[in-house]
């Protein structure tokens, strides 16, 4: 691994941020070199650096307490969901607030009346999603760990949202098939091997006009490399080319935290 640092190297010698070098692909650096030493250890972004679990992998973490200084604040049960995920094995699974913030915007302007999620984890971006919902829609979220389908009701009903939120426990694979709702909008978030699989799913129950969010499309930088290693890198990289090869949805990838790419059914 190649490493870049212009600051303070013991200051830094902890950390194990990797970014893909696009200058140089194949290589890794770490680009602390424009930060100011005191400010990145005052960000909070940056304590989930020095636990050795990025959470934003692309994003600067300065950039990433920017957005969130000036998004609007969480609300009092997706706080307590951050603050409690943090204490979780996997806490960089959850949205978090900037990327929470964007799917219930989408959700707002898409209006939907079903809304599916592949991935519920503690419920987090389905509380998001959920909240623009139509008068009478339906988000149905699919969880294959039971502890975390757990977790996740008990969130929905502190958000007091049990009444629109279905949470399905089980496998995914399983259970989309017996679910036939016209989808208006659907985020896959579970396992990427099966990212394919769950798009050619769902694509066909989609409304047209309807739109599709795959989640951590950039992979934690592993899509970047000139020669990918690893199930998952693999499986998101040929599920991006497959999106991008077919002719019936339109498709823009976002790099907002790991990868947002947004499908619309044509
Ligand atoms: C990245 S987390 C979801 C995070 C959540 N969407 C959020 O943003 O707050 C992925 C979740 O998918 C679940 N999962 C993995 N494979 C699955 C499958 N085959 N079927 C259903 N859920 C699955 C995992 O247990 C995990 O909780």
């Amino acid at each position: 691994m190649e490493v870049l640092m212009n600051n303070s190297i013991s200051t830094f010698s902890h950390f194990s941020l990797i970014i893909s070098n696009p200058l140089n692909p194949g290589s890794f650096s770490v680009f602390f070199n424009a930060c100011n030493p005191l400010e990145l250890s005052q960000s909070p972004n940056c304590a989930y650096l020095c636990e050795n679990r990025p959470i934003v992998d692309i994003v600067h973490p300065l950039a990433l307490d920017y957005a969130e200084k000036f998004s609007s604040a969480e609300d009092s049960v997706l706080n307590d969901i951050t603050v409690f995920a943090h204490k979780h094995p996997h806490a960089q699974m959850l949205s978090g607030h900037v990327q929470g913030k964007f799917l219930e915007m989408l959700s707002f302007l898409v209006q939907p009346k079903y809304v599916l999620e592949i991935g519920t984890f503690m419920g987090y971006s389905a509380l998001c999603l959920a909240k623009g919902l139509q008068p009478g829609g339906q988000l149905h979220t699919i969880e294959l760990r039971e502890e975390d389908a757990k977790t996740a009701n008990t969130n929905f009903d502190k958000a007091n949202a049990s009444h629109k939120i279905i949470l399905h426990a089980g496998n995914a694979l399983d259970i989309i098939p017996t679910l036939q709702m016209p989808w208006d909008l659907v985020f896959i978030d579970a396992d990427k091997t099966n990212y394919a699989a769950y798009y050619k799913l769902v694509l066909p129950q989609m409304r047209s006009g309807g739109l599709i969010v795959a989640d951590n499309v950039l992979f934690h930088g592993d899509v970047l490399q000139k020669e990918i290693k690893g199930k998952n890198g693999l499986a998101i990289h040929a599920f991006n080319k497959m999106v991008k090869e077919d002719e019936t949805v339109e498709k823009v990838l976002l790099t907002v935290r790991d990868g947002l790419l947004l499908i619309r059914k044509k």
